[in-house]
């Protein structure tokens, strides 16, 4: 690519304040010292040093956000807040957006990412991945209820494949459940209409994990980090370039 466009996407400034950077000759590529805009580099090998900054080139960013309730999974909205409002200027400039989305009351893993391969692939229903969700109930969730999530739900308009539901937690006097909720799909509210295919309710609900990423418990609600290397290295099983 073009140098003074490197330039530009790593955060020098503008076009008109990259070409002054290299006409006063702050800008080397290889050690050498390069004043024309027009100079073809290899992002991916050359070492570019900006005013004694090393320039690394990001083609692809991934961010984890502990998405708090409130903000929507869009990228844009005339009305809500939404999860990019929430991520720092790099986020936007490199236009992430999210893999998936949760629910507007929903909180908990949130992945962002401008690669749209590795999206598509974790969103695949081929792929099956799967999503743990801890979720608090109006109600006591029963061995029953276990088996029908193992069975198949049948909601309106469709079946949900085989999932996992684990109770943890039951409070007799208060009537309401804890539980852990596994699927491999990711329908409209489809946790929610399970939980009500079973004639309770859900009142919170919160993801922890997507694949092989969890949530860092670190991150406090609208907080959000890089993911790690050993993150990146976890998504390798999805085949597609990171
Ligand atoms: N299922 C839901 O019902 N809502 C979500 O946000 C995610 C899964």
């Amino acid at each position: 690519m073009r140098l003074d466009k490197f330039l530009v996407e790593a955060g020098q400034g503008s076009r008109t304040e990259v070409k002054q950077l290299l006409k006063k000759k702050q800008v080397s590529v290889n050690g050498k010292i390069e004043t024309s805009p027009k100079t073809q580099i290899d992002e991916k090998v050359d070492q570019v040093i900006c005013q004694g900054q090393n320039l690394s080139y990001e083609k692809y960013v991934y961010y984890m956000l502990n998405k708090p309730k409130g903000v929507i999974s869009a990228t844009e909205d005339n009305q809500h807040k939404t999860v990019l409002d929430l991520l720092d200027k790099t986020a936007w400039d490199k236009e992430v957006f999210p893999v998936g989305r949760l629910d507007i009351d929903t909180h908990g893993l949130l992945l962002l990412t401008n690669n749209g391969k590795l999206a598509h692939a974790m969103l695949s229903p081929k792929k099956h991945v799967d999503k743990l969700y801890r979720a608090k109930v109006a109600g006591i969730m029963t061995a029953e209820d276990v088996e029908h999530f193992a069975k198949g739900i049948e909601l309106k308009d469709f079946t949900c494949q085989p999932a996992q539901l684990e109770i943890l937690e039951v409070n007799e006097a208060a009537k309401t459940s804890l539980v852990a909720i596994t699927i491999k799909e990711g329908k409209f509210h489809q946790v929610k209409r399970m939980v009500l295919a079973c004639g309770k309710e859900v009142t919170d609900l919160e993801r922890l994990s997507m694949g092989p990423l969890q949530l860092d418990e670190n991150l406090s609600l609208g907080e959000w980090r890089r993911l790690t290397a050993e993150e990146l290295a976890k998504l390798e099983v999805f085949d597609v370039e990171l």
